[in-house]
């Protein structure tokens, strides 16, 4: 059993004949944060949905730690995806509970669903919770509100919400593309120190090349569907941007 994600020949259709994604085969470490660039429309949100099984792949497999998710139905799906964390542009969270409670809802997954009713969650979850809380530097927020907070708050719990679950993998689409330019380095700043911290690989789906560059080990390019750049932020040429986003009058 290999560690780490491996998706071989991922391709997918959401109108049959038109594809989005085109046979991508990629590999990723057990460890580390890639990001994923491109122009909008190219697949990059669908790749990262077939991931964690929000869309359907049409063909191909995705092993996680070895395991295919792609037939995984039912109870099965469900265990797979409780080891994906994800974490939103617009954060997901629900707006009416406290920062205490979107954390711990983290965890339903884990938690039988007669204890999640009662709001009664486990001694270990509410203090991994706060010592999250911490880490994100929001200790004094667990009774807020999530609808009070800013949007750079509001991401910092998203992250510790996806790290609630102690997750193998934590996927992020478009993290920072709701933020201002400063929140949204401080936030990536986070998001690659905590998992690297927690030792969770981290694929980000990305707007900003320089945030890509600086925040992440990896890069992929995608145009149109295919994986047509991968490597290092600092083997990134100008015509590689030029294939990614296509034509240069736009530079
Ligand atoms: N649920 C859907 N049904 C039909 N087409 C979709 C759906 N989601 C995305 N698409 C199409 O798939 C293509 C890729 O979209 P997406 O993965 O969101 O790209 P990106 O995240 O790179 O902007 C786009 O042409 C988009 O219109
Ligand atoms: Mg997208």
């Amino acid at each position: 059993m290999s560690a780490g994600l491996s998706i071989r020949g991922l391709s997918k259709a959401y109108v049959p004949g038109k594809p989005v994604l085109r046979d991508i085969t990629l590999d990723f470490a057990p460890r580390g944060v890639t990001a994923i660039i491109g122009p909008s429309g190219t697949g990059k949100s669908t790749l990262i949905r077939c991931i964690n099984r929000l869309v359907e792949p049409s063909g191909g497999s995705i092993l996680l730690d070895g395991q295919d998710l792609v037939p995984l139905r039912g109870r099965a799906l469900r265990l797979a995806r409780r080891r994906i964390g994800m974490v939103f542009q617009e954060y997901n969270l629900v707006e009416r509970l406290s920062v205490m409670e979107n954390l711990l809802s983290g965890r339903l997954g884990y938690v039988p669903l007669w204890r999640a009713w009662l709001r009664r969650y486990p001694e270990e979850d509410i203090a991994r919770a706060f010592a999250l809380l911490d880490a994100v530097g929001l200790p004094d927020h667990a009774t807020r509100r999530a609808d009070a907070l800013s949007g750079g708050q509001r991401q910092r719990v998203g992250i510790a919400r996806a790290l609630m679950q102690r997750p193998a993998l934590l996927l992020a689409d478009e993290p920072t593309s709701s933020l201002d330019p400063r929140t949204a380095v401080e936030v990536m700043e986070l998001l690659t120190r905590l998992t690297a911290e927690e030792g969770v690989p981290v694929i980000v789906n990305i707007h900003n090349v320089e945030l890509a560059k600086r925040f992440c080990g990896r890069v992929i390019g995608m145009h149109q569907g295919e994986v047509v750049f991968d490597g290092p932020p600092e083997a990134i040429e100008p015509r590689h941007l030029t294939q990614i986003y296509g034509g240069e009058d736009w530079m």
